[in-house]
């Protein structure tokens, strides 16, 4: 009998803490796409979508942030209470468990990517698809747009969120593999544009 009222309470207890959780998960997720947009889809452009995002380097990254080793601007929330004061990345995961960023990361690649709709330059386009073959689908295979690849997805990304983290790299700020540096370090600052222009493209 004594068992029985364990085991009932330690259920009750459980499923309380089970409808805790998925309501702190929630609102996680609501505060997320405050900056992200709905379903993680986003319409600023420097505002990077994480819909999609290939799950082992989407929590990287949170990883990365939590520890403040990846440059983290302060940005205001886009929609819903926009009243609320202005966060970095960082400030966002400090106090997030490790269990709650890997969650995060699964949740978001459960959900499809939707390219941004932008404008670009046919012409630096067509110049970046020659520089991206060259140096960069290696890696970032089918224009960038592989969530297989396990690195990123930059084609359809908002260019000025790829402009941001791309100087990153170049200067050093956000560390990168070894042999992606190497390739940086062959581009100008006219590849540098064309890319742009052609992850751009990728609609
Ligand atoms: C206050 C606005 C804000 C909130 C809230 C916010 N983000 Fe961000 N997030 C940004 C900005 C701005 C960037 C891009 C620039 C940077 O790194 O600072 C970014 C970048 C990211 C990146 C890097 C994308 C990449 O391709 O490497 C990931 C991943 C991310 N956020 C996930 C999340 C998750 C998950 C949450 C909720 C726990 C969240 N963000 C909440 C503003 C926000
Ligand atoms: C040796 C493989 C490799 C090569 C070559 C490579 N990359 Fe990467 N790249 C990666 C990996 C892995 C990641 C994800 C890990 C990280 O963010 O550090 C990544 C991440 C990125 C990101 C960040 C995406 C995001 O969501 O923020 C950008 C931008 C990028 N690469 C651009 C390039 C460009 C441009 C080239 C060619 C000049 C290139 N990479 C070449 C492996 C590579």
């Amino acid at each position: 009998m004594k068992n029985f009222y364990r085991t009932a309470i330690s259920l009750a207890l459980g499923l309380f803490a089970a409808s805790a959780f998925a309501q702190d998960f929630d609102a996680i997720v609501a505060d997320c796409n405050g900056c992200h947009g709905d379903d993680g889809v986003s319409q600023w452009t420097d505002m990077p979508t994480i819909a999609g995002m290939p799950e082992f380097v989407h929590a990287d990254a949170l990883f990365i942030y939590r520890d403040n080793a990846r440059p983290c601007a302060v940005s205001e929330y886009r929609q819903g209470d926009t009243s609320r004061p202005a966060r970095s990345m960082c400030d966002v995961v400090a106090d997030l468990d490790d269990a709650t960023l890997e969650d995060l990361a699964a949740h978001y690649f459960a959900l499809p990517f939707v390219a941004a709709k932008q404008d670009f330059d046919p012409a630096l386009a067509e110049a970046g698809s020659a520089v991206h073959d060259r140096l960069c689908e290696q890696c970032h295979s089918e224009a960038g747009t592989n969530p297989d690849d396990e690195a990123g997805i930059l084609g359809g990304q908002w260019m000025g969120y790829m402009e941001t983290t791309m100087a990153q790299y170049l200067a050093g700020e956000r560390e990168q593999p070894k042999q992606m540096e190497r390739k940086m370090n062959e581009l100008t600052d006219d590849d540098v544009k064309a890319l742009l222009h052609f992850y751009a493209a990728q609609q």
